[in-house]
């Protein structure tokens, strides 16, 4: 860890620029203001960012209370009110599913994806116009702190640099990819991989969770000029987590989390999306029921699910799929005073929170994931040496195999038998990983990540400035 008076741990002047900001805002039925924290990785990792640094964080308006906020004005959030129609083809038809799907190689490409004139259309009159809404609240921003480094965030965002770079050519810019990086970027028109491509390389440098996403990104990006490319994996903030595990809050979800609960409990927490392999998950465990009758009425999967991205069909269809495929499982193995997948599909963080303590087995199976964030929360806080069995596909397992199961996620057999090896493993076992997990995290955490990050800035800089970084 870089010692605290280390030039990478000053206090920075950073602008961070991303679609989903820290907080939404909402009404409440009488009409008061309400704030939640806003769903996902990305948000989970940068939040401490606010405290420890001088930073003004840009993002979208995702409601319309939001869009009340970004009228006001004022405060570290700069809330971005798009236009409506240019949103939605940002949102719902480019970077979710298009450029999500490619990247997490969810495409069936016999039928998928469609890259008609509609999407053509998105693709100009959304996915660049709101690039562009965000280049220009980046320039503004810049006039107020000229010496901030500007920090873009993730597949939203990949024609900004480029925006701002033209305007601004000595601005310094990095980008954090925090998904997966694919080898395969062909179903994609070469104009609109060329465009990623070339915004990105605006940035001075351009990071990823791991060695693998980093390289491909190199071998595909050709010459990369003045851009460094780097691999960070991100993590959390462990006393945050350590003083929410012992909230009263989480302490009230722990009390109520399964009155009766099994002998064991195997627990997932996810946003209902494709890549996070949810409907596998349920086959794998129905699966392990069937072949090992020895688990029918000691063990259930309770499968904490954040609805996600709900105005997109693809995604509603999957939380569809996922509310279906828990159901067969339980009609065909459920019994009197047992129910094999306890399915909740709702918003409520600090449940999660709840589950983690008091998992036997953590299961993160996704077909592909950049890091995946609840594979390290989980075996900080577990209470119970339980075990996490992580799909080599998550950017995670770079860090965690070691102590994890390993599994496939298209493998249902390999995914029931890693079931199985977690739920029967021995006590000695499982605490001697429990707690390899543990140390990594408590080791690792978001704090590094940043100023590993807040190095590389430095490093570009003094090369492309000739100046150490005092800013
Ligand atoms: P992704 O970024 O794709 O959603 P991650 O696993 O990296 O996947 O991150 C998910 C994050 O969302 C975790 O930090 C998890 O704790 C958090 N989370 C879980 N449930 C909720 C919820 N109901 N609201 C907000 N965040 C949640
Ligand atoms: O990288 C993970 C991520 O895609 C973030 O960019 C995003 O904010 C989060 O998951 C949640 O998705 P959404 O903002 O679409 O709800």
């Amino acid at each position: 860890m870089a010692p605290p008076d280390s030039e990478a741990s000053r206090r920075r002047s950073l602008i961070i620029v991303s679609n989903r900001g820290p907080v939404t805002y909402d009404r409440d039925a009488s009409g008061e203001r309400i704030e939640r924290r806003g769903g996902g990785g990305l948000v989970t990792a940068l939040r401490g960012l606010l405290e420890h640094h001088d930073v003004t964080w840009i993002a979208s308006a995702t409601t319309e209370e939001d869009r009340v906020v970004a009228g006001e004005g004022g405060g570290d959030v700069v809330l971005v009110a798009h236009d409506a129609a240019a949103y939605e083809g940002y949102y719902n038809v480019i970077a979710n599913p298009l450029l999500w799907f490619v990247q997490h190689s969810l495409y069936g490409l016999a039928s998928e994806p469609d890259v008609d004139r509609a999407m053509h259309g998105a693709w100009r009159d959304g996915y660049a116009v709101v690039n562009r809404a965000f280049a220009d609240a980046v320039v503004a921003e810049l006039d107020n702190k000229p010496d901030a480094t500007v920090f873009f965030h993730d597949y939203h965002l990949y024609l900004a640099p480029r925006m701002v770079r033209e305007l601004r050519p000595d601005a310094r810019l990095a980008h954090f990819v925090h998904i997966p990086w694919p080898e395969d970027w062909s179903a994609l028109p070469p104009a609109m991989r060329d465009a990623i491509t070339d915004g990105l390389l605006a940035n001075d440098v351009v990071a990823f969770h791991t060695e693998r996403w980093a390289r491909n990104f190199t071998a595909g990006a050709g010459a990369l000029g003045r851009t460094t490319v780097v691999h960070h994996p991100i993590s959390i903030d462990v006393g945050e987590f350590d003083e929410l595990a012992a909230s009263d809050g989480v302490r009230r979800r722990e009390e109520q989390l399964w009155p009766g609960r099994p002998e064991k409990l195997v627990v997932r927490v996810d946003r209902t999306d494709p890549s996070k392999n949810i409907v596998r998950g349920f086959r794998a465990f129905g699966l392990l029921l069937e072949e090992h009758r020895e688990w029918r009425g000691r063990v259930s999967m309770l499968a904490l699910l954040d609805p996600s991205r709900q105005s997109i069909p693809v995604y509603a269809d999957y939380l569809a799929t996922i509310e279906r495929v828990a159901s067969a499982v339980n009609e065909r193995f459920g019994e009197e005073g047992w129910r094999p997948v306890e399915l909740r599909v709702a918003d409520d963080f600090l449940q999660s929170v709840a589950a983690y303590k008091q998992y036997d087995v953590l299961l993160v199976n996704p077909v592909y994931d950049g890091l995946n964030l609840v594979a390290k929360e989980g075996p900080l806080v577990n209470l119970r040496a339980g075990v996490l069995v992580l799909s080599e596909n998550a950017g995670a397992y770079e860090e965690l195999s070691s102590w994890a199961v390993g599994v496939n996620p298209f493998d249902l057999a390999g995914q029931a038998d890693a079931l199985h090896e977690a739920l029967s493993m021995g006590e000695a076992e499982r605490q001697a990983r429990a707690e390899g997990l543990r140390e990594h995290v408590r080791m690792n955490d978001v704090r590094q990540w940043i100023e590993a990050l807040l190095a590389d800035f430095d490093q570009a800089a003094a090369r492309d400035y000739g100046v150490s970084a005092r800013r």
